[in-house]
């Protein structure tokens, strides 16, 4: 089945159309587990959904939600954690049980355990439903960088040196970056029911346009989507440049 392609003219419609989406998937299954991601893409998607929240459109009340990744040996106290982040940009506005939140856990000392502990939960909770996508410069997603393995599941990651490059913008300096991080492999993104990827801005055009139109390999993780499915993508106009 082919991927559905909506292209939108700035991150404003981009923002909106994707909290649209994951709140009709809340409204039509108020029990929903739903996958989540981080990163500056979909910010402006937790803000639309905290205002349908806010409107009384939206009940959080049943949602389950997992978390793609988190980094290693931080904890979710630290401003650059992405536990951190999904409170302030989400899970402190809305109506989310404490107990159905999961993100895997960066400090745990047997990380081989938190890894399989972290998949055998999403799967005792039923799979997830939709899993929300971004992607990196090199086509990564969740922390699943380039030559990652298909078949992966829940694991620990070395960071590529351009995406500890990219993401050192929201830390000091590039040396106190984390260096490695906990992540769904693509076989767990590739279990989810329903994908939805978010791209925008121009410095993602080229892995949009391999994950798109280019031929499926490890060296860009996301072309795997390919094989999914029921995979939506919303492109920014500037991240569809190339396609
Ligand atoms: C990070 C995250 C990814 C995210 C990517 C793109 O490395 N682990 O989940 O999709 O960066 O981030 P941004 O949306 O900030 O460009």
């Amino acid at each position: 089945k082919k991927m559905k392609l909506i292209r939108v003219k700035d991150y404003e419609e981009l923002s909106k159309k994707a909290s649209n989406i994951l709140a009709s998937q809340i409204i039509l299954k108020p029990n929903s587990v739903i996958g989540l991601a981080t990163g500056s893409t979909p910010v402006g998607m937790y803000r639309a959904l905290v205002q349908l929240y806010k409107n009384g459109d939206l009940d959080f009340n049943d949602i389950k939600t997992f978390n793609l990744d988190e980094y290693y040996e931080l904890n979710s106290a630290n401003p650059q954690s992405y536990h951190y982040y999904m409170n302030e940009n989400l899970f402190k506005h809305v109506n989310i049980k404490e107990r159905n939140i999961n993100i895997p856990n960066g400090m745990r000392k047997d990380i081989i355990e938190e890894c399989d502990r972290y998949e055998k939960k999403i799967e005792a909770c039923g799979g997830i439903d939709l899993q929300v996508l971004g992607i990196g410069r090199n086509g990564h997603v969740g922390f699943n960088e380039p030559d990652i393995k298909f078949e992966a599941r829940t694991h620990i990651v070395e960071l590529d040196h351009d995406t500890i490059e990219a993401n050192s913008r929201f830390f000091e300096s590039y040396e106190v970056v984390p260096k490695q991080a906990i992540s769904m492999g693509i076989k767990t993104i590739m279990h989810a029911r329903k994908i939805l990827l978010l791209a925008n801005g121009m410095e993602k055009a080229e892995a949009i346009y391999c994950t798109i139109k280019g031929k499926i390999t490890p060296e860009v993780p996301a072309s795997v989507l390919q094989l999914h499915p029921d995979v939506t993508i919303i492109i920014e106009e500037k991240a569809a440049l190339m396609i």
